[in-house]
Parts: C-alpha cells; sequence; structure tokens
C-alpha cells in the first residue's frame, strides 16, 4: 500500500494539515484545540527548544527572553532566505527555520495519526511575487527545498486558490464560479465551472497582497506617526529641517522584517534621531521599541485595530506597552483611505482573472471568498461592484485550501 500523502497549508499568517481518508477530508489537529496553526516560531535564549504556533505567541506575549518571527512565507524568492543571522543565540537561516517548523509539523500530524508522511501536497500562491517569474520560481524552489531538508521525499504543489475552487463544490452553485482568496500575503483568484462531476479550472491568477499589507498601510498611516514617522530632524550643522527617514518605520510596520532590526546600528540611529527630532517625545517611543523588542508587540495591536475597525465601530491600536496611556483610534473612513489603493488593486486582479478566463463578470454565478482577510468589508464589496449579479458565498475562510489540497491527494494517488 501506498503511503499517505499529507495536505499542508504552508500560510503566512495561518498552517493547517488534512488528509483523505476513506475519500473523505480529515483535518490533522496539530494545534492543541485548533484547526489551523499560527505560521510563527519562538527561539528562548535560554533554555528549550523552538516554539511553534500559538505558544510561540504566547512566549512572546509573556515577554519570555527571545527571537518571535512571523510572515516567513513572504521572504521566500528572496535574498533574506539564505542569509545567516544569529536568531535566538544560534546562527540561523529562515530557510533552515521554515524547515524546523515543517520538521515539527509533520512530527505533529504523524503522532495524531499515527501514520508516517513523507509525500505532501503543499499549497502555493499563484504568484509569491507579482509579475517576476524569477523570484515566483525561486520561492517555489525554496520552499521545496525546505519541505526536502524537513524529511519529505515526494514534494507536489497545487496553487492556493485551485484548492479552495475543489474545496468549495457543492457550496458554489453549478456553472461559473471565482475563487477570492485573500491571506496574510497574496490574493489569489481562480475561475472555475462547477458541474455534477466536480471542478474544472479555467484560469488562476494572483498578486502578492494580502493582510500583512494591509497590517502595513494602518500601521504607517495610524502607528507609526506616534513614533515620530512623518516628523522633521534639526540639522547637526546648519539651519532648517530634514524629514524623518522613513525605512526604519516601513520596516517596523513588515510582520517579517520587524526581527532584522533589533541590532546596533539601528538602535544607535533611532537614539541620534532622537536627540534631533522636532517631536522628542515620538522619537523616544522609537527608541523603547527598538531597545525592549516591542516591534511585534505593537504589530499585533496594528492587526487588532484593523479588525476592530473593519467590525464597523471603528478600532483603538493600544500601545501602552510603549508609554502607559498611548493609544490611537482606526475609523473606519481611515481604515478605508489607508486601504484605498489595495482595492483597486484587488480589482484590477479579478479583472484580470476573469479575462484570461475569456468570461466576461456577468457570468460568474458565485463569488467564493476565501482566506482570513477576505472577511475586510474592501473585498466583499469589491467583489460585489465586479460582479453585482453574482451569488457571494462565504467557505470556511481558513480551512478551505487545506480542505481541497486533501481532495487534490486524490489525483496524486491515482497511478500514472
Ligand atoms: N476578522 C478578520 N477581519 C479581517 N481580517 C482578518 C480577520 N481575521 C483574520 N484576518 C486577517 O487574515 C490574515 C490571515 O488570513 P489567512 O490565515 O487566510 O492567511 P494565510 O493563508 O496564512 O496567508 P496566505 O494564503 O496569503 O499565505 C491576517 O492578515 C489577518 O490579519
Ligand atoms: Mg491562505
Amino acid at each position: 500500500m501506498q503511503d499517505a500523502i499529507i495536505a499542508i497549508d504552508f500560510g503566512t499568517s495561518n498552517s493547517a494539515a488534512a488528509m483523505l481518508d476513506g475519500g473523505r477530508i480529515r483535518r490533522i489537529p496539530i494545534e492543541d484545540g485548533a484547526e489551523t496553526l499560527p505560521t510563527a516560531v519562538f527561539f528562548p535564549i535560554r533554555k528549550g527548544g523552538m516554539k511553534i504556533g500559538a505558544a510561540a505567541a504566547e512566549a512572546l506575549i509573556d515577554g519570555e527572553e527571545g527571537r518571535y518571527m512571523r510572515a516567513l512565507k513572504s521572504v521566500l524568492g528572496t535574498s533574506l532566505v539564505h542569509e545567516e543571522r544569529l536568531i535566538g543565540g544560534k546562527r540561523r537561516t529562515v530557510a533552515s527555520i521554515v524547515t524546523e517548523f515543517l520538521i515539527e509539523l509533520k512530527s505533529r500530524a504523524e503522532a495524531a495519526t499515527g501514520h508516517r508522511f513523507t509525500r505532501v501536497l503543499s499549497g502555493r500562491p499563484v504568484h509569491f511575487h507579482t509579475r517576476n517569474p524569477d523570484r515566483d520560481a525561486q520561492a517555489e524552489a525554496d520552499l521545496r527545498g525546505c519541505y526536502l531538508a524537513a524529511g519529505f521525499t515526494d514534494v507536489d504543489f497545487l496553487v492556493e486558490p485551485e484548492a479552495a475552487a475543489l474545496a468549495s463544490h457543492g457550496l458554489a452553485d453549478a456553472g461559473l464560479g471565482l475563487i477570492v482568496d485573500i491571506g496574510g500575503g497574496t490574493s489569489d483568484f481562480s475561475v472555475f465551472r462547477s458541474g455534477a462531476d466536480g471542478v474544472d479550472i479555467l484560469a488562476n491568477h494572483g498578486i502578492r497582497l494580502g493582510g500583512t499589507d494591509f497590517d502595513h498601510a494602518v500601521s504607517m498611516a495610524h502607528a507609526m506617526p506616534a513614533l515620530g514617522h512623518g516628523g522633521t530632524l534639526k540639522r547637526e550643522m546648519g539651519t532648517g529641517l530634514l524629514p524623518v527617514p522613513n525605512a526604519v518605520y516601513s520596516d517596523l510596520a513588515t510582520w517579517a522584517r520587524i526581527p532584522f532590526l533589533y541590532v546596533p546600528e539601528t538602535r544607535r540611529m533611532a537614539q541620534d534621531m532622537a536627540k534631533l527630532a522636532t517631536d522628542r517625545t515620538a522619537m523616544k517611543r522609537l527608541v523603547t521599541v527598538l531597545d525592549e523588542e516591542l516591534g511585534h508587540e505593537l504589530a499585533f495591536a496594528v492587526e487588532r485595530g484593523k479588525i476592530a475597525a473593519n467590525g464597523g465601530d471603528g478600532g483603538m491600536i493600544g500601545m501602552g506597552f510603549i508609554e502607559p496611556g498611548l493609544k490611537r483610534p482606526v475609523t473606519p473612513e481611515t481604515l478605508d483611505a489607508a486601504l484605498m489603493s489595495y482595492r483597486a488593486d484587488l480589482l484590477d486582479a479579478a479583472r484580470e482573472t476573469l479575462a484570461m478566463a475569456g468570461v466576461t463578470p456577468d457570468r460568474i454565478g458565485s463569488v467564493v471568498l476565501v482566506g482570513g482577510s477576505s472577511l475586510m468589508g474592501l473585498v466583499s464589496s469589491a467583489a460585489t461592484e465586479l460582479c453585482p449579479t453574482a451569488a457571494l458565498k462565504r467557505s470556511d475562510a481558513f480551512t478551505a485550501v487545506v480542505d481541497g489540497l486533501a481532495l487534490g491527494t486524490a489525483r496524486l494517488a491515482q497511478p500514472a
């Protein structure tokens, strides 16, 4: 008998595993009490090994000494993947960290099912990188390398929206449908035809845009000004003011780059700026965030503010861990303003997908929303604008892709 094939949705924000068991989807519990596991790691400095998932976030929130990392998938295909850095007291690369994450995931799945998994069907976005085929191919090669290093011997990929389309059979009405999968790192689209026998894919397309980019925009517009972003510096010599440089704020607002800011040069730069800033109070908060390594707490506060503001009444970015009482509001209006250009990008990409399939928007009967960021109001409003006559359906936001990957393993299991 052939080994069972594990389906893994290695997501920017959340990962999940499943398999086919007697022809039915069986989600594999790789995290206590949850169907998905945050794609996050924590390396304690002193004792104990790597923690992943919710335990990694708990270690961060508890203030345990060590290095927390999230959004590792967005680094695939870039030069950062194979660069060695001192992380958690040891020299590591992002590739080695993704590998360790996959080893742990594999071992949990094996413990939960009693199977030994050597074959994997992994999801991948249609494009890890927008309009950059070389980086895209490199990103898949990087991820494949990590699976191989983690002990898998057969590694296949299925694009994530196609997996979601397989899982939506029965949810979407018969006829033409559009998958809109907006996750943490990428937005992916599939045009499919649903019939009695299953689902045919007519076109796949995607762009590198997701909830982590929304977090970035929300942070730059709402949180970073409280840390001096957009302010001015006095000149060390002479008169006149200089704008505060942007890069450190942009990195601090980018989940995957936060750990790389905690180096002496960046801390020194912030201290120098604090001496020259017109708003010294704000700039000292930047110094505090870098010195006390509060970047991830800040990113979580921003993400919570984004989700609350999307809920309708407005949210608050609480930053009391930087300075008692510090907070900034996010209203539905300021959220819209921060994300407006992204809405246009999503619409363009969805339109392009329909054009690739040779289908006009009025022929789409169902738009199926998948992925955590599809819960953003701007996504459903863009979908309705594009296909006003289609029925808007919500698949299981966080598990549709892994379910579809599990269904996809059936095709691999067929003898050639
Ligand atoms: N209720 C919500 N409203 C808006 N956004 C949300 C909500 N819940 C989660 N998100 C966002 O959804 C994103 C994570 O979604 P998901 O788990 O589908 O991504 P992923 O599959 O890990 O990423 P990708 O598929 O892009 O690699 C995060 O950016 C998170 O902030
Ligand atoms: Mg996803």
